[in-house]
């Protein structure tokens, strides 16, 4: 190779690296997205000419694992424990009582500093590195062993591929975090499976695990993932003494550690920063469970030991999620649009968290069974930050006669088609696609605000027009008369003239919609306005071939395989044939595209007067700009509605531009 090219070669992956420090870990990026892309594609043209000297350590390569059958097993060198847990002051003094006892003819009880850190709710992991390079990642496990996701955490951006060992002359380091999902990107993530009728995920960290153990690590890459570093595992010669210098030396090797990790001086210090996290950690940005509070010099850390589980030099402090204790009244099982069966729990309302409860997921079979729920038990329920109200355990009063324990049903409650589970999936399935059920949630999600946006053709409507056999299919809709609609109840003549109105409106929806409304399995609203732009017609969509769909950024191999299978089938085909003959538009309107916001990251918050929020995000797309949920040093703009929150109030602190309707429907005229 041309030496100018090896060099070349070189210098682009320093300076990417740095690139990804600056915006992944440090959140201070110092050049545009198309910046950025520009020095990633030159790497990779270059790549490309000299594929010999493509390495695993490249910035292009995080994504480059292939999917596996199942993961390997890894034998911890260290064991990786878990915390003993602490829940009120007195148990937390009786922790650092233990503490000063063990170290009592080492240091005076008022000079034992501790390091004070979040406690991230996710899923805990190590990542290994060998001569600077990350070589393996594996899940904690059962402590001992755990499984090799090194693929998938190789997607993970803030995860350094490699770490400058010239300065620090180790071998071996092994460090351990803790990968996470932000709230807000969990609620999108969750409506776009939603939307994409896939099982939404019960809290972030379920959300974590779940994508940490996919067998597709391109999956993976597609996930909102994130990590926090917490500790040195094991390294060769460790030549820090404290866990807070080493923290700061983790932090100079590039990986992400919490910025809100505090070393303090003595108990008390530990004691008022627990107070003060009490409702402060209900303002972050990530869900966290809890403090951890470790002994911070080494050597007494070793003095202290471990029990079989618990370190003893360390301890979590918990602090309560609000709970409350009702009843079930019953056990509902629902159908989803895509027919998979969710069992539900019917609460005695109880307020909990500012609200009042009446229903509580229960998952699925196994988490019923797990927990051993039962109509007429006594139950406490709980509400943590966003998450939809969980039944926590039973709580009977001992001697109380119980009913039977649950069981699923075998046949839909609605069709009463025959159901059945697959294998390796949670869910139970109607497979009835004619099922009213599932018919009704399709319509329902069809009309929705996101997709064909249908005024008026709510749940009591669409109840009616299935159970009276009227509407079958989506094109049922655009044959509906006036004489169909008036004899449906509660729905006066005016009503009915109005909902034809909007059905006849939604014609011209729009394909991005249209194909959103469809309520393909596992694509959602962004992937539908990607298609929507990238194929221009339904026409060239259903033609397209597995290979065309993949080479779609933003489409995998799974969500290709599905709209594959979705226009093979014959009654599809059927549908949009329907469609069109009742003259649904099947081409993307002809949007104003361009790029006057090209690199533009902005967010919305607050109501706008003259669209909606995705109407919002969907002009800015048009013109090369991005929308996220949550403000940053890399946000350009905050577009501020009415009563806008606390996003807001982040804008002007990290004095993010803000701009009102006007001044935001200016920049889009240019
Ligand atoms: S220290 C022996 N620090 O909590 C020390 N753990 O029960 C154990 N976690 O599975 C870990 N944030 O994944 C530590 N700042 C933090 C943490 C943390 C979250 C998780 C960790 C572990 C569990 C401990």
């Amino acid at each position: 190779m041309p030496p100018s090219d090896k060099k070349e070669i070189e210098n682009l992956r320093r300076e990417i690296r740095r690139h990804d420090i600056l915006y992944y870990v440090e959140n201070q990026p110092e050049i545009s997205d198309r910046e950025y892309d520009r020095l990633m594609q030159r790497l990779k043209d270059l790549e490309a000419k000299h594929p010999d000297w493509v390495t695993p350590d490249s910035p292009t390569q995080r994504v480059g694992g292939k999917a596996s059958e199942r993961f390997e097993s890894v034998v911890h060198k260290l064991p990786m424990l878990s915390l003993d847990n602490t829940y009120n002051l007195d148990e937390f003094r009786d922790f650092h009582n233990r503490v000063v006892k063990g170290l009592k003819n080492e240091i005076a009880e008022d000079k034992i500093e501790y390091v004070v850190e979040l406690k991230i709710d996710g899923l805990g992991v190590t990542l290994s590195y060998e001569n600077g390079l990350f070589t393996q990642g594996a899940t904690r496990g059962d402590g001992r062993a755990g499984e090799d996701i090194t693929a998938n955490l190789r997607t993970i951006r803030s995860i350094p591929l490699t770490i400058p060992v010239e300065k620090e002359p180790f071998n071996f380091l092994e460090v351990r975090g803790e990968v996470y999902l932000d709230r807000e990107a969990f609620v999108e993530f969750n409506k776009e499976r939603k939307a994409g009728g896939q099982p939404e995920f019960a809290n972030p960290r379920n959300a974590a695990a779940g994508s940490l153990r996919l067998l597709d690590p391109a999956i993976t890459a597609q996930r909102p993932l994130d990590i926090f570093v917490y500790s040195v595992g094991h390294m060769d010669d460790m030549p820090f003494k404290t866990h807070h210098e080493a923290i700061l030396k983790l932090k100079s090797l590039g990986f992400r550690v919490n910025p809100q990790t505090v070393l303090c001086k003595n108990f008390e210090e530990t004691f008022s920063l627990i107070e003060r996290w009490r409702d402060e950690k209900d303002h972050l940005s990530y869900e966290v469970d809890g403090l951890v509070v470790k002994v911070n010099a080494f050597s007494f850390q070793e003095k202290l030991g471990s029990t079989a589980k618990h370190p003893r030099w360390a301890v979590a402090y918990k602090y309560e999620a609000e709970q409350a204790v009702t009843e079930v009244e019953d056990i509902l099982c629902q159908v989803g649009r895509t027919g998979s069966i969710t069992p539900v729990a019917v609460l005695r309302p109880v307020f909990v968290s500012g609200s009042t409860v009446s229903r509580a997921t229960l998952h699925n079979e196994d988490e019923i069974k797990r927990k051993d729920i039962r109509v007429g038990d006594t139950v406490v329920i709980e509400k943590a930050g966003e998450v939809i109200p969980k039944v926590v355990r039973v709580a009977n009063q001992p001697g109380k006669s119980r009913g039977k324990p649950f069981k699923m049903p075998t046949k839909c409650p609605e069709c009463q088609t025959a159901i059945y589970r697959p294998e390796g999936e949670a869910a139970w399935r109607c497979v009835n696609a004619a099922c009213p059920a599932q018919l009704k949630e399709r319509l329902f999600h069809f009309a929705s605000r996101n997709a064909m946006d249908i005024d008026h053709l709510g749940p009591a409507v669409i109840d009616q027009l299935v159970d009276s056999g009227r509407v079958k299919h989506f094109s049922d809709l655009y044959n509906l008369t006036l004489e169909d609609l008036v004899p449906l109840e509660r729905l006066a003549e005016k009503s009915a003239n109005n909902l034809l109105a909007a059905i006849q409106k939604s014609k011209s929806a729009g394909l991005s919609r249209l194909i959103h409304g469809l309520g393909i399995r596992h694509v959602g609203q962004r992937a539908a306005a990607v298609l929507a732009q990238t194929f221009h017609s339904m026409d060239a969509l259903q033609n397209a071939s597995l290979e065309d769909l993949e080479s779609v950024m933003e489409v995998g191999p799974i969500m290709a395989e599905s709209l594959k299978a979705f226009f093979d089938r014959e009654i599809n085909q059927e549908e949009i044939r329907q469609l069109k003959k009742l003259g649904v538009a099947l081409v993307e309107d002809r949007q104003e595209t361009g790029d006057r916001l090209l690199g533009k990251q902005f967010v919305l918050t607050g109501a706008l007067k003259h669209f909606t929020r995705d109407q919002a995000r969907e002009m800015i797309l048009a013109q090369g700009g991005r929308v996220t949920s949550s403000v940053s040093q890399k946000t350009d703009f905050v577009v501020a509605g009415e009563d806008p929150g606390s996003k807001l109030d982040k804008a002007k602190k990290l004095d993010v531009k803000i701009l009102d309707e006007e001044r935001f429907k200016a920049l889009l005229a240019g």
